[in-house]
């Protein structure tokens, strides 16, 4: 029997079990403590490619990482101004030629349903690296995983989420994952912010309350996941000026938080969370990005190789 990885897609989180989740995580584990010699078999002589119609900074490095580390090569387009996409090319026929080059696709679209569109025309798996504000499972994927490292388990935890949750969709793919968990969720954002009506349907699986303050809740949080204000998403510029700046973690709040909570952001951080936070052991956004390199890793050696 082939991994049930081996071969599929990553466009949606709600395509994955409990069972896959612990599947990736066990295969982190293993990744993680293989010697480099033997980790560069798992993707020897495969090509990934990069198609990123947005910015990116962790994604694509870690992936480009992730497949370097396991032996395998990357090629790219990472600013479709220097593509044929510029001199007119759409979409399906770019998708259609790149994935007759490589073995496996990530692609970041600023479209919702862009994902899903070029998993059905592309001959090789693909992989959602974003798609305008509706999802970004592999960042799910390790959200949860960092969870699950740093508190052992995910089924019993209170877990806070703040900021934009309107147009994050590192948001609407964590909470779709968490509804497979037994978990408190606690939504904090400004009334203008509030969760898409839309994805309430998987999030209603899990018990969950809205807020429009943290203090309301952070005695009892075990992990506060903080979003930045998504700018380039917002429709009318008047509207990002009113709700910019009202949310923030300072120290002092985290102070009337349980001593072991830990805080998470998907990064890029804007002023969302203060500096001085980053000293805190609660601080666990930067060691959440790291582990972005050996969890994509793990994933591609999983969709690459039936055995592993
Ligand atoms: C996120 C994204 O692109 O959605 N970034 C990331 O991949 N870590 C979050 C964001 O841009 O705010």
């Amino acid at each position: 029997m082939p991994n049930p990885l081996f071969g599929k897609d990553v466009v949606s989180i709600r395509d994955f079990t409990r069972s896959d989740f612990e599947t990736i995580f066990e295969a982190v584990t293993k990744i993680s403590s293989m010697p480099p010699k033997e980790r560069r078999f798992l993707a020897e002589g495969r090509i990934l490619g990069l198609i990123f119609y947005e910015p990116s900074s962790r994604t694509r490095l870690s992936f480009e990482s992730a497949m370097y580390s396991i032996g395998g090569h990357c090629i790219g387009i990472t600013d479709p101004s220097t593509a044929s996409i510029e001199k007119g090319e759409n979409f399906t026929d770019t998708v259609i030629v790149v994935s007759g080059y490589v073995d496996l696709l990530v692609i970041r679209h600023p479209r919702e349903g862009a994902a899903r569109y070029a998993a059905d025309i592309s001959e090789k798996p693909v992989i959602n690296a974003g798609s305008g504000a509706e999802e970004h499972p592999t960042q799910a994927m390790l959200d949860l995983y960092t969870i699950y490292r740093e508190k052992k388990r995910i089924d019993g935890l209170t877990i806070g989420i703040m900021g934009d949750l309107r147009y994050s969709r590192t948001v609407y793919s964590l909470l779709y994952a968490l509804s497979k968990y037994d978990t408190k969720i606690r939504l904090i954002s400004p009334p203008e912010l509030k969760l898409r009506p839309d994805a309430l349907i998987d999030v209603r699986k899990s018990s969950w309350t809205q807020h429009s303050r943290l203090d309301e809740v952070i005695s009892e949080l075990d992990v506060l996941y903080v979003t930045r204000i998504q700018k380039e998403r917002f429709p009318d510029p008047a509207e990002y000026q009113r709700v910019k700046g009202s949310y923030y973690v300072d120290v002092s709040i985290l102070e009337r938080g349980k001593s072991d909570l830990i805080v998470m952001h998907p990064l890029p951080r804007v002023d969302e969370i203060k500096p001085e936070v980053d000293k805190l052991p609660q601080a666990k956004y930067f060691l959440q990005a790291k582990l972005g390199k050996d969890l994509r890793a793990a994933l591609l050696a999983l969709i690459l190789n039936p055995e592993f």
